[in-house]
């Protein structure tokens, strides 16, 4: 039976998933890899740890199975992150990660000198300080020897793409979240290349996700015991390839992921710009394109209140702490900023916070609050798109949180819509794997791989009175940023 190899190259590790031609995941691995914070609100990572856990990942993947078998490998990864090479094909610096919040100033630049019209314009969106061009911008101004270097620009996933085929090549579904790219053309945008002070030659070609971009190299080939032949695609943004794991093709589909961030996901067939600007319009894998809110910390709030405050890595025991009688009546709030955040804000001084604290409160109180924080940050982004005339009643759901049950619970009842549950919640490995497919001519278009192969395990419904406890709150909730908005600016360093 054929085989086919679907990466996620996500920011704590990298999800490796092999699947035959029937869609049933044979293998996973999963490799770790250290995220960088060299200074508050910079994150980088280095895209030599990628390979090295990729390398050693493709060897465990394929043990006990049949290498030769292999037709096709599809990529998918965070997006936004900028990795620069060298003449000789060196990587520069470390990759500037897609939370990174050092751009303020560029972004503001991009936003109110050159201005959002003109953005919009440009890109089909505005500038936040995580997206590629302000990182470019920030390259310019503050490492000038660097920049002069450069001689590729390439997305992380785009980089595993090149040291695998040799090929310089992208997607129009990461490429939309570099703000370099015309959306609505699937064009690289000549203003935004003379803004950020480079050349086209410097960019990555652009392909659809599902297009081959060469074969494997033959060294690595022969490395790993793949079929020579394995082709490999173009890939896509992570959460584009999620869509895909999840069947969120087509028009109207909406897709959650709650990953180390939080993302909500609506595909459509045509192009449609935010004109209150507050989430992205990017491309989507399958053609098409989609609008996205995106939260700079989801999981990665679950994680850092566990290892962090509470030093534990029993995530499961912290859920079954929380009494079900208590959801929809905890009295203790978070604010999920621990990176700023991204959509609908735009704030990269915002921090996070708890605020409802009291002699009584108790540590499961404070970890139902992070949970519950997460889930009405998503729901600020699902109003936003409520307001463009968009109605969500049901979503699929998939990324690490999606393993827990009382999150699951929160979720569905602070937005009030059916969450639907798939048999593998590896939305992006198990898109791109599906992309392989694509490219390797087992099916000829997205959906009719998705129709075969996507299948839901279980729906989660809102309960009437559960929303009704969680819509009191969330009107709470969602007094707190305002007012303290101005004081992020006043007690940052
Ligand atoms: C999306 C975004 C994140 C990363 C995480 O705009 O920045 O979801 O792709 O991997």
């Amino acid at each position: 039976m054929d085989l086919y190899i679907g990466i996620d190259l996500g920011t704590s590790s990298v999800k490796l998933l092999l699947v035959d031609g029937n869609g049933v995941i044979k293998n996973t691995v999963t490799k770790e890899y250290a995220v960088f914070y060299p200074r508050a609100g910079w994150c980088e990572q280095n895209a030599s740890d990628w390979w090295g856990a990729i390398c050693a990942a493709i060897s465990e993947l394929l043990c006990g199975f049949d290498g030769p078998n292999v037709k096709g490998i599809g990529v998918a990864g965070q997006m936004h992150g900028l990795v620069v090479l060298d003449e000789n094909d060196k990587v520069i610096r470390p990759t500037i990660l897609w939370n990174d919040g050092r751009t303020s100033k560029e972004t503001a630049y991009l936003n109110e000198e050159i201005g959002k019209g003109k953005l919009f314009e440009y890109t089909g969106n505005i500038a936040f300080a995580g997206f590629t061009a302000p990182k470019i911008m920030w390259l310019r101004e503050n490492e000038p020897e660097s920049f002069a270097k450069i001689s590729k620009i390439m997305l992380p996933k785009d980089y595993i793409n090149y040291l695998l085929t040799g090929t310089h090549c992208t997607d129009f579904s990461d490429a939309a979240g570099m703000l370099l790219l015309d959306v609505k053309n699937k064009a690289w945008s000549g203003e935004m290349l003379d803004i950020c002070g480079i050349d086209e030659s410097v960019l990555p070609k652009l392909y659809n996700s599902f297009e081959v971009v060469g074969r494997i190299k033959a060294e690595l080939a022969e490395k790993f015991g793949i079929n020579p032949d394995a082709v490999v695609v173009a890939g896509a943004g992570d959460n584009a390839a999620a869509a895909i794991g999840t069947g969120t093709v087509g028009d109207g589909c909406c897709n959650i992921s709650l990953g180390t961030s939080g993302t909500i996901f609506v595909s459509s067939n045509r192009f449609s710009g935010d004109e209150k600007q507050a989430i992205h319009s990017f491309c989507h894998a399958d053609g098409g394109y989609h609008l996205m809110g995106c939260i700079l910390s989801a999981a990665s709030c679950n994680k850092w209140f566990c290892d962090e405050v509470l030093g534990t890595k029993d995530y499961k025991s912290e859920e079954m702490g929380v009494p079900k009688e208590k959801l929809g009546k905890n009295e203790v709030f978070f604010l999920p900023y621990l990176m700023g955040e991204r959509s609908p804000i735009n704030d990269t001084d915002a921090t996070g916070i708890f605020i409802g604290l009291r002699p009584n409160t108790t540590h499961a109180d404070m970890y139902q609050a992070v949970l519950e924080g997460v889930a009405f940050a998503i729901k600020d982004n699902l109003e936003v798109i409520k307001q463009l005339g968009i109605d969500i009643k049901s979503s699929c759901l998939c990324g690490g949180g999606a393993k827990s049950r009382l999150w699951i619970e929160i979720l569905a009842n602070a937005l009030n819509i059916e969450l639907n549950i798939p048999v593998t919640e590896q939305g992006p490995g198990y898109g791109s794997a599906i992309l392989a497919m694509i490219g390797a001519g087992k099916f000829e278009s997205v959906k009719q791989a998705t129709d075969k192969f996507f299948k839901i395990k279980e729906t989660v419904r809102p309960h009437e009175e559960l929303v009704r406890l969680y819509a009191n709150r969330y009107e709470k909730y969602r007094k707190i940023y305002p007012a303290v908005k101005e004081l992020y600016k006043e007690i940052k360093e």
